[in-house]
């Protein structure tokens, strides 16, 4: 390992049936870096994430996290080891207020909150008020304060995805993966949520991010790296991959078959 590396895989391999999503890849992501996933359309970038994440386990290969294999461990356990997400497709609950959106993410830091609310402890009324004010705090550093009261389902677009990041957040990780955080957004959107990625890598989280969007990628990532049919086909600065051959390939190929 060279520097400080906070998530080591080596040869993850995920398969569904005779399609290998994800081919022997071997990847290190440095502790405080902006690392980009980039690729064509099933290229494997998600199944990557949710191999990381368990929900989806890797068939085989080892990921090391803070040097904890956790190839093979639950989905709870690995949020609470320091792993956070947002879905392609956003999740939220629509009919809970911003505010229990984010709340909902806090579930994991706190074991046993179900009966000490049941009981309203004292205990129960002091933690409701420390997680209601972490979570508005979040809240406003993203600028979606003045919307804590409203039904999800009644946010702009961009502001769900926002909220969907911000959910990821309430449960305090280290790490945090994006997949296609701005999909679907406008150019001020985007402009907006670039702020705040680069807000978030000043206090020190490490960022896996997934997007389609070339502009935000070559301006934020520290290192790309480059999927294509499940291989990874190229890795480096923004520089080197714009002028790498078999990325331009992959990328043209593709335009050419649609
Ligand atoms: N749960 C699944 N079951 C079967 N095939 C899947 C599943 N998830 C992904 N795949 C397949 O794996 C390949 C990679 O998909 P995905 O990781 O979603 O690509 P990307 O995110 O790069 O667009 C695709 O061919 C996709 O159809
Ligand atoms: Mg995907």
């Amino acid at each position: 390992m060279s520097g400080d590396v906070i998530l080591e895989m080596k040869k993850a391999r995920r398969t569904f049936g005779g399609l290998v999503a994800v081919n022997d890849v071997d990847m290190q992501i440095q502790r405080g870096s902006i690392h980009a996933i980039i690729g064509p359309n099933g290229a494997g970038k998600t199944t990557f994430f949710n191999g990381i994440t368990g929900i989806i386990p890797v068939v085989s290969g080892s990921i090391l996290f803070e040097g904890t294999e956790i190839q093979q461990t639950a989905t709870h356990t690995i949020c609470r080891l320091g792993i956070a997400r947002t879905f392609q497709n956003i999740r939220l609950f629509p009919y809970l207020s911003v505010l229990d959106n984010v709340k909902i993410g806090t579930h994991s830091l706190y074991s046993g909150f179900v009966l000490a609310a049941l009981l309203r402890s004292p205990k129960y009324r002091r933690e409701e008020r420390e997680i209601t004010e972490f979570c508005m705090s979040l809240l406003e550093k993203i600028g979606l304060a003045d919307k804590a009261d409203l039904y999800a389902r009644n946010l702009p677009y961009g502001d769900q995805r926002k909220l969907e990041i911000v959910r990821a957040l309430a449960s305090k990780p280290k790490m945090l993966l994006l997949d296609e955080p701005a999909a679907g957004m406008n150019n001020t959107e985007t402009a907006g949520l670039e702020r705040f990625i680069r807000s978030l890598k000043d206090e020190a989280y490490t960022i896996a991010i997934i997007e389609h969007d070339m502009k935000l990628v070559m301006s934020i990532a520290d290192v790309i790296s480059v999927l294509d049919h499940g291989e990874k086909i190229a890795e480096g600065t923004a520089g080197e991959i714009q002028n790498n051959q078999r990325v331009i390939e992959a990328y043209l190929g593709k335009q050419g078959a649609a």
